[in-house]
């Protein structure tokens, strides 16, 4: 499960020739993974869209990849998913905001690739809330449906009105990102580090890896920033490995595996300070022994 930086390339033209080196740069992490997976296994890369430079049309990017890791790496398209967030800001400003000739951009691509034809995966984990609507229609079925066949033609038989313990979940997932109070954005706040700039909602991991993953199964997150990916398996019961280039960003991530009274306490708060230059120092954070060592601190 991953969200790669396609903030980068902003820096840069979205021109042609920078967009076929975007693809060409991911796809070198397309090969690596790929016999890495499982038989069973999945890759779920997040793609937000993009604007070509100057101008008011689309950078096809995101299906560039979906394209080049389908044909020339051998996935497969498993199912594309759309991530909306509602509380995305207006943007770019010129067209949006400025000449009012675009709407708000509020969808990400989220490629659901795999290796084989048929990865894991279970609908059942990961079922929603039945509308109020079918709420009503499990209670008394007879009163508000009858099988018969649609004007859509879909022949859909009594079992519809069977209780299966909540829906089936649509491929648009809505989910804000508006995260302010986790113990992640108090910990920065606290020991004054900036906060990763690109976090996606733990909603979204959540779902894949309780769709695709079973626990104890492994959860890759090979551009991880913040490790919302590992914190959201590790509470799910999964094994987890996050890769980070930004050392910043990776010793600033432990803070989310630490417990909440550890943030309220001002000897902790130097402890934090102390482990996070440890772990942004060194090239890797071990979350296991960060936390044995802060408990011990802790004792008089
Ligand atoms: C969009 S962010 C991921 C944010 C993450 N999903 C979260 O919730 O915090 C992409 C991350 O990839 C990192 N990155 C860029 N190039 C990398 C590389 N070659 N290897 C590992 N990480 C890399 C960036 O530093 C950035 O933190």
């Amino acid at each position: 499960m991953t969200s790669p930086p396609f903030a980068l390339l902003r820096k840069k033209a979205y021109g042609n020739e920078d967009q076929h080196e975007y693809v060409a740069w991911l796809a070198e992490f397309g090969k690596l993974a790929l016999p890495a997976l499982k038989d069973t296994g999945s890759l779920v890369i997040d793609l937000g869209g993009a604007y070509q430079r100057g101008v008011p049309t689309r950078s096809l990017y995101n299906y560039r990849v979906l394209i080049e890791f389908v044909d020339k790496l051998g996935y497969r398209l498993a199912q594309e998913f759309f991530w909306h967030n509602p509380s995305k800001l207006p943007s770019p400003i010129e067209w949006v905001n400025k000449r009012k000739i675009r709407v708000t951009d509020s969808v990400n691509t989220v490629w659901w690739l795999s290796k084989t034809d048929h990865p894991k995966a279970d609908v059942r984990k990961v079922l929603v809330e039945y509308s109020d609507k079918m709420k009503q229609l499990l209670k008394d079925p007879a009163k508000y449906y009858d099988p018969t066949e649609r004007p859509s033609q879909h022949a859909i038989s009594a079992g519809f009105a069977r209780d299966n313990g909540g829906a089936i979940p649509k491929n648009l997932i809505t989910l804000p990102n508006s995260e302010s109070n986790s113990r992640y954005m108090r910990a920065c706040k606290a020991i004054g580090l900036t906060r990763h700039p690109a976090r996606f909602p733990e909603g979204l991991p959540k779902f894949f890896i309780e769709f695709l993953t079973d626990q104890n199964d492994l959860v890759v997150d090979i551009f991880s920033g913040s490790n919302t990916t590992g914190r959201v398996a590790e509470s799910l019961g999964r094994r987890w490995l996050g890769c980070e280039s930004n050392a910043d960003y990776a010793g600033a991530s432990l803070m989310r595996f630490l417990e909440s009274h550890q943030l309220d306490n001002a000897s902790d708060i130097a402890d934090l300070t102390r482990l996070y230059g440890c772990a942004s120092t060194k090239g890797g954070v071990d979350v296991t022994k960060a936390k044995s060592t802060l408990a011990k601190r802790r004792k008089p």
